[in-house]
């Protein structure tokens, strides 16, 4: 499967190597507000980060999962649906969002909008990657993992067209897939 990357962004060891430092720097900063976060991560491109994070996280935690992908192909449509709702109350409780990518900051904005609206004490966000130069709604996530430059992704969780998510790094298709 490697044969249709074109070249790694992000290495595997680095994505474990910073998910360490993000784990201890979200432990270290909720440990003073003296409450544990419940991580929600977003169906299906941040399980792989979700799981690798959880790791490094010295704290009692909780997650739970909540479906609102709209993304089709290389290009994101405007509409954010909500596919599967969280199972649990989040009223007074601090959340952390566990985000793949933050590309035009749509998803992230109206996530956010609505567990504030169900009553979360507190939302954050910690994100794999971010595409600072895509973005298009004012949002900036809290925690990040890497700053990428505007190109198309795959591995690590996200896919194109569902395809490629285990890759185990960040990597850019070779443009004949696209074909
Ligand atoms: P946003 O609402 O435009 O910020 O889109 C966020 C979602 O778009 C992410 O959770 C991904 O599922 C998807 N996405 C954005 N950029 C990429 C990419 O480069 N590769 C794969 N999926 C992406």
């Amino acid at each position: 499967m490697h044969d249709v990357v074109e070249k790694v962004l992000v290495s595997e060891e680095d994505i474990v190597k910073r998910s360490m430092e993000l784990g201890k720097q979200i432990s270290d900063d909720y440990r003073k507000t003296g409450k544990a976060p419940l991580l929600v991560a977003l169906l299906k491109g941040s399980v792989p980060f979700l799981a690798e994070l959880i790791k490094h996280i010295d704290l009692d935690i909780q997650f739970d999962f909540m479906d609102v992908s709209s993304y089709e192909g290389t290009e994101s449509i405007g509409d954010i649906k909500i596919v599967k709702d969280l199972d649990c109350s989040v009223k007074g409780v601090p959340i952390l969002l566990v985000e793949d990518i933050v590309d035009t900051g749509r998803t992230l904005k109206e996530v956010t909008r609505l567990l504030k609206n169900k009553g979360a004490s507190d939302v954050k966000v910690v994100s794999l990657l971010d595409k600072p130069d895509r973005r298009v709604v004012d949002i900036t996530a809290d925690y990040v993992g890497f700053e990428i430059p505007n190109e198309f992704v795959v591995g690590f969780g996200l896919d194109y067209d569902q395809h490629y998510r285990n890759l185990p790094y960040i990597g850019v298709l070779k443009p004949e897939v696209y074909k």
